[in-house]
């Protein structure tokens, strides 16, 4: 098993550098911590995002038209989720983790932090995975940030989850369990559906979950979503701390959340909703207000 030190950041890639940085800070409420221009033929801005654990956002943006986020970009009609990129103790290690689950990584060291990739067609199952040994751009050691936006946000208050659409979930699961430490929590849909089964995962830092979703039946969601994009990220969860200031935020965007949906756990209630990806840089977005602290699941 690879040892994971922390979940770092979900990295965006777009064309529109001032429309991602406007929704970033503006509807999700993060904050810009560093802009940098790389050689390798993109601008980067990293955002520092709400919750306890450090967990960043970044977002990529092709400066020409061979960059490696071009070629992203065309392949996934517009902009999406990129890679996910967790630091991890031992690069070498890792890379002989996945030598023998028969996973040949990308490997890239500039001396200060040592990068093995899992290829999102090679071992990723839709995603690019960064592993890296080396400091955190996110550094979970710090404090919380003090976010101060005046403009109506989402009021985040934490990333729950990214869930996954995949074919053979028991696969997946095999690979992350061995892989990550990742061990599945809960199996649902709690809601029946005839269309998918879900598979929430506990991650090995806990900072953040994950989710499989596999379709079953003829006529699946999962699976047109897969038809169409591929196996690949599907949605990202926040949890936000009042629900009628997410609605005004929305309003105040002129985003319609759809999906709407009222239910209970063990007796404390929890509100969803869903936020369209032609709204928010290619990729669905999942809100959940929960009564109760950490009931929601
Ligand atoms: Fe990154
Ligand atoms: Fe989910």
């Amino acid at each position: 098993m690879i040892k994971i030190v922390h979940f770092d950041h979900i990295s965006t890639a777009s064309n529109n550098k001032v429309r991602e940085t406007d929704l970033f800070t503006g509807l999700f409420g993060f904050q810009i911590r560093t802009e940098w221009h790389s050689e390798e033929g993109y601008y980067g801005v990293g955002f520092d995002v709400p919750g306890p654990d450090r967990i960043g956002w970044e977002l990529l943006v092709p400066d020409n038209d061979n960059s490696f986020l071009t070629t992203f970009l065309n392949a996934n009609n517009g902009p999406g989720i990129h890679h996910v990129s967790m630091q991890i103790a031992d690069a070498k290690h890792a890379i002989d983790e996945l030598n023998n689950h028969d996973i040949e990584p990308i490997v890239t060291n500039d001396g200060i932090h040592h990068n093995v990739y899992l290829h999102p067609k090679r071992g990723g199952s839709g995603i690019l995975f960064q592993l890296f040994e080396g400091d955190a751009w996110n550094d979970p050691a710090l404090d919380e940030p003090i976010f101060q936006s005046n403009e109506p946000n989402l009021g985040i208050k934490r990333i729950h989850h990214i869930a996954q659409a995949i074919n053979d979930s028991k696969m997946v699961l095999d690979k992350y369990q061995s892989l990550f430490g990742y061990h599945s929590i809960m199996q649902g849909p709690r809601k029946p559906s005839d269309e998918f089964q879900t598979n929430v995962l506990e991650t090995q830092t806990k900072e953040i979950h994950w989710e499989l979703l596999n379709p079953i039946g003829k006529k699946s969601f999962i699976k047109e979503f897969i038809n169409s994009k591929g196996e690949g990220a599907h949605h990202i969860t926040f949890i936000i701390k009042n629900w009628q200031q997410a609605m005004d935020a929305c309003a105040a965007y002129n985003i319609e959340p759809f999906g709407f949906y009222e239910n209970k756990i063990d007796g404390a209630k929890y509100l969803e909703c869903f936020l369209h990806p032609r709204d928010t840089a290619g990729m669905l977005v999942q809100l959940v207000w929960e009564e109760k602290e950490g009931s929601w699941i």
